[in-house]
């Protein structure tokens, strides 16, 4: 079983001609909602290759309008919703301001997602069945709790260091490598999560090499056009190359790779196999607008036939 802790969001997304700097106002046609939040594109990412009943999403969203679409729209997508939690806080919400290069500059009003904890997960879901999947959209410490109690449980931790806090201490870095079995970046997060430990790389793949190692890991880098990199804590490298497209939104591309991946290890694939899969169902996800609209069913990735 697929558990996804983590973020609900509505995405209110505006096309700008220009990203407003401070103290700036520019004027958009009009604006788009859509279903976000990196734990729920992750939960419904998996869900679309995995099939109904596969995965389960743990988090809160408020007792608001968006918050009743945001759990609609999950069971509309087959993902377990009994652990999704009403909170007092109004439900996340990301501001999202896409300009016309496909640049984006995002805002999340965290919310109810900042009061999930790790009280919420039953016990039974802990054990060497279940992939937990974790991003940076929740309490770093609840998470943190989670990904502890599923290591002791000898399940599996997928997490996705997204997004790299303001402030990222060598002291959370360490904990989160010591309770994570495969750490997904992209290549800014890998340098980042690299710098916060005192490792100075000049590329994501030396980052992602050391991560591995300090982490007794497997770290995965995806790198948009370039694909996808994992590399093993014994050091074994594996690429992925990422099918040629011209993205129409790339909004939630990662999201998709880490649902994906999850899918493929809850059913025991190999890495080489989870890479690849993973790499294409982000490439498809980019070809409609919005974070989760484009992500693939199984069927309609060609990888999986
Ligand atoms: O990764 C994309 C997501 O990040 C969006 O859906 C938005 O909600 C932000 O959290
Ligand atoms: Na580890």
């Amino acid at each position: 079983m697929i558990l996804v802790f983590g973020s609900l969001n509505i995405d209110l997304v505006a096309k700008v001609p220009i990203i407003p700097g401070p103290g700036r106002t520019v004027l958009a046609p009009s604006y788009q909602t859509h279903f976000g939040g990196k734990g729920a594109n992750q939960a419904v990412a998996a869900a679309r290759i995995a099939g109904p009943g596969q995965v389960r999403m743990a988090g809160r969203v408020g007792r608001d309008g968006f918050g009743d679409s945001a759990i609609e729209n999950l069971r509309g997508n087959g993902v377990d919703t009994d652990l999704v939690v009403r909170a007092d806080e109004p439900s996340g919400c990301a501001f999202i301001t896409v300009d016309q290069a496909g640049e984006n500059a995002i805002t999340v009003a965290s919310g109810a997602n900042m009061t999930a904890t790790a009280r919420d997960l039953p016990a039974r879901l802990f054990g060497p069945d279940t992939v937990l999947v974790l991003q940076m959209e929740i309490s770093f410490t609840r998470a943190l709790e989670a990904a502890r109690r599923m290591n002791s449980a000898s399940g599996t931790v997928i997490w996705n260091l997204a997004p790299v806090p303001e402030r990222m201490t060598r002291e959370m870095v360490m904990e989160l490598l010591a309770v994570t079995d495969h750490l997904m970046v992209n290549e800014h997060e890998a340098l980042d999560a690299a710098a916060a430990i005192g490792i100075v790389a000049s590329d994501y793949e030396t980052a992602a090499a050391e991560l591995a190692m300090a982490g007794d890991l497997t770290c995965i880098v995806t790198a948009g056009a370039q694909g996808a990199l994992a590399v093993t804590a014994d050091g074994s490298r594996f690429r992925a190359a990422a099918p040629r497209i011209t993205p129409v939104d790339t909004t939630g591309a990662g999201d998709t790779f880490v649902g994906a991946f999850a899918a493929m290890l809850g059913e025991g694939a190999a890495l080489p196999r989870a890479l690849e899969v993973s790499c294409e169902a982000a490439a498809l996800k980019c070809l409609k607008a919005g974070a989760q609209t484009g992500m693939p069913a199984r069927s309609a990735i060609g990888s999986l036939a």
